[in-house]
């Protein structure tokens, strides 16, 4: 049955309004429109696509929970092994990192480093085909983790097509959580199922993501904030060649691409800016939307990232600085808004 151009022509304008709403909620945490009137588009569009079944697209909202439950889950071989960052609890090991840095670099100025949040989630890697999401795993053992797609599809904070056509396969590497005011509301909702209960949004997002049945990961609050990306196809040089230079440019780009990136990552320059920034976080910590348990230092110009390399399996040009361990999270019900300025603005230009 041949589409008409004008029902074609609307379910394009839906499934865009739609997306739109998903990230206005889902990663900038401002709704726009109320949940009745999202729910009259959702149907719309579900009905246009029941009528005409040619019209149905895997990147249509609709599409976001599909696929049966699964016996178990299929290994995914990561072409770009998820590494692991080496850790600092103290100050001197701190001094320590960048005095490395500096000598391996034979370079005796100051260094500019990324800061950003280390989140206490899950990680993932996802793989956006020309643009498309096609495929997402766990870490497992770094080298070979779990084929989760069907359950990442389900978090509509993850886009299922970029915001502009990104050529080959791009692999978006980030951390799968459960902001605190979720994670208390499922767990009540939970008790009021007579379910059983998280211990933590940690937990949550982890019993969440590997459930075999997506439609359980679908009710569940998930979100999701990339940390790195990079190219992985044969023609990877060409492709890569046209990243930005800096990791903070990198995850400039992929907020551009919707791709949601925590807005507290800074710039920072010396150890002296490594050791602010931990404190600035450290005092933010309880306040924040969602739990993370430390920092993450990178050195930001991708090239004395190449010049540096990796020693055994941790990147050289990398740390963690870990927060001293918590008795318990403290998880209040008042936190700051999720900062969407400066760097949202622009956003709407994008659509
Ligand atoms: S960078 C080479 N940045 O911490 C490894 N990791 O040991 C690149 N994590 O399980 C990782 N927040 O998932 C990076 N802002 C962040 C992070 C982050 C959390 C996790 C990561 C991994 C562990 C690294």
């Amino acid at each position: 049955m041949g589409i008409p151009e004008k029902i074609s022509k609307r379910a394009a304008e839906l499934r865009k309004l739609i997306d739109r709403h998903d990230y206005r909620y889902y990663v900038l945490d401002a709704p726009s429109i109320p949940d009745a009137e999202y729910d009259k588009l959702f149907r719309e569009l579900a009905d246009l696509e029941a009528q005409y079944p040619d019209l149905i697209v895997p990147e249509s909202p609709t599409q976001r929970v599909g696929a049966t439950p699964l016996d178990s889950f299929a290994k995914i071989e990561h072409t770009t092994p998820m590494l692991s960052l080496s850790n600092a609890f103290d100050e001197a090991e701190v001094r320590a990192f960048d005095k490395r840095v500096r000598d391996h670099l034979d370079f005796a100025g100051i260094i500019d480093y990324a800061a950003d949040p280390k989140f206490d989630g899950v990680a993932v890697s996802l793989i956006y085909r020309n643009g498309k999401l096609f495929r997402g795993g766990t870490r497992g053992d770094g080298n070979v983790g779990e084929d989760v797609t069907a359950n990442l599809r389900t978090i509509k904070a993850i886009p299922l097509k970029l915001g502009e056509s990104v050529p080959g396969d791009f692999v978006v590497r980030g951390e799968v959580l459960m902001f605190k005011k979720d994670f208390l509301q499922l767990n009540r909702d939970q008790a009021g199922r007579g379910e059983k209960e998280f211990v933590n949004p940690r937990n949550a997002a982890a019993g969440s993501l590997r459930q075999l049945d997506p439609k359980i990961t679908a009710t569940r609050p998930l979100r999701f904030f990339a940390y790195g990306a990079h190219f992985s196809d044969e023609k990877d040089e060409e492709h890569s060649a046209k990243l930005p230079s800096t990791h903070r440019k990198v995850l400039d780009h992929l907020e551009k691409l919707k791709i949601p990136v925590c807005r507290e990552g800074e710039v920072v320059r010396g150890p002296d800016g490594l050791l602010a920034y931990y404190e600035k976080m450290n005092r933010r910590r309880e306040k924040l939307p969602y739990d993370i348990d430390g920092v993450v230092y990178r050195v930001n110009e991708n090239m004395l990232q190449i010049a540096l390399g990796y020693v055994a399996r941790a990147p050289r040009f990398s740390l963690a600085h870990k927060f001293a361990a918590e008795e318990a999270t403290r998880i209040t019900g008042e936190y700051l808004p999720l900062d969407i300025s400066p760097r949202a603005e622009g956003y709407e230009s994008v659509w």
